[in-house]
């Protein structure tokens, strides 16, 4: 049985975790960085298609010590990665070192590549050719402390490019994230939610598709396994169609997205038809200091603007204060939650949070927060 890796964005890992259980895939071992997982290759083939959370799938294949470029080399020669790809195939290889005696990540990409194409001319006469965008083989090898890990990526492309976003407007949460961030919030896939600051919809757009079923990989051409010489194609095929038969057609209830910016909602609206989902969400312009509820009950979950990337702080303190008017005068009884890289405004929204989370949206730290309000 080959030994998978899902990497998850900071903070997410426990939630990938429950994710993976709850596709039937049960020996796990979480670490900070993700979840390492038992399954066969249509396993792999599942998460790829199915987790709304992890960020890109890895096959794990090499972990040893090395100190100089000649370890490297050596080490990696002990892996066949012959069986991968045809010598007539592109590879590509992302090295990164921390703290190391190696220190270049240029110099470690290079003696991987040597020992890898070394392998294919040994065997074949010929080597592979390194394509840095569109390879048939990536190879991630990552270096902390002396210690080098080498795996097999198996998703191409991140698994967060779901293929229904082309646009966004500022600070767009990137799609895994969101969807870690909804499960996070433990949202029962059953019940109204409302952004009323949704952007491009990330929010509104990931849990319309998990209430409806829809796998986050459905709308992709290709996933990195694809290319790879033991892809199974039947396989995937009657997989992609168990899941997509899988699909709920309609939901008897709705989703509900509220922006001052015109073109942003424009774009939220494309790409949730893109999705599959537009017929189950409502996006109007309005501002946060008059929205009301479209429904009885439910749940708020927003991204402000943080100042730090969109405004400044001024106009934004402006925006944190409405927020809070509206959600304490005007949405009672409903649970909110609210994701925010900027503590001073947090403050200033004057609420009380019942539950924190740290997460990071790319190299911002965040809190997700928690507000029950009475
Ligand atoms: C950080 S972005 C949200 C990004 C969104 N989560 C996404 O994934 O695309 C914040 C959004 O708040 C909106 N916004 C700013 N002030 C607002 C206000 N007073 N009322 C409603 N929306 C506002 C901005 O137009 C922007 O789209």
């Amino acid at each position: 049985m080959p030994n998978f890796f899902a990497a998850a964005p900071k903070g997410l890992a426990e939630v990938l975790e429950k994710e993976l259980h709850q596709m039937g895939i049960s020996q796990t071992q979480k670490i900070a960085s993700g979840v390492f997982f038992d399954s066969s290759w249509e396993g792999c083939y599942k998460v790829n298609l199915c987790s709304r959370i992890a960020s890109r799938v890895m096959k794990p294949v090499l972990d040893f010590p090395a100190y100089t470029g000649e370890d490297i080399y050596f080490n990696i020669k002990k892996h066949d990665f012959t069986k991968y790809i045809d010598p007539k195939a592109t590879l590509r290889i992302e090295a990164s070192v921390k703290e190391s005696k190696i220190h270049d990540q240029r110099f470690l990409a290079m003696k991987v590549k040597d020992a890898i194409v070394d392998q294919f001319r040994d065997k074949f006469g010929i080597r592979p050719d390194v394509d840095n965008a569109n390879p048939d083989l990536r190879v991630i090898v990552r270096g902390h402390k002396n210690e080098y890990h080498v795996a097999i990526d198996t998703s191409g492309d991140p698994l967060f490019m779901r293929g229904y976003r082309r646009e966004a407007g500022e600070a767009p949460l990137k799609e895994n994230l969101a969807a870690g961030l909804l499960a996070l919030t433990e949202w029962d896939g059953k019940s109204p939610i409302v952004d009323p600051m949704c952007g491009s919809g990330t929010f509104l757009i990931e849990a319309a598709m998990k209430a409806m079923n829809i796998a986050p990989g459905s709308m992709r051409k290709s996933f990195g396994f694809m290319k790879l010489n033991n892809f199974e194609k039947e396989k995937w095929e009657a997989l992609l169609d168990e899941t997509v038969a899988q699909e709920k057609e309609e939901l008897d209830f709705q989703f509900f997205g509220y922006d001052v910016d015109r073109q942003v909602l424009q774009y939220a609206k494309d790409n949730a038809r893109r999705a599959g989902v537009d017929q189950v969400i409502s996006f109007k312009k309005e501002t946060v200091a008059t929205i009301e509820p479209p429904v009885e009950k439910g749940m708020v979950i927003t991204n402000p603007p943080y100042a730090i990337r969109i405004g400044d702080e001024d106009n934004v303190r402006d925006v944190y204060r409405d927020l809070s008017f509206t959600l304490k005068h005007r949405f009672k009884g409903w649970t909110a939650w609210l994701l925010s890289g900027n503590k001073d405004l947090i403050a200033d929204l004057k609420l009380k949070s019942t539950r924190k989370f740290f997460v990071y949206n790319g190299a911002i730290e965040c809190r997700l927060l928690k507000y029950e309000m009475f």
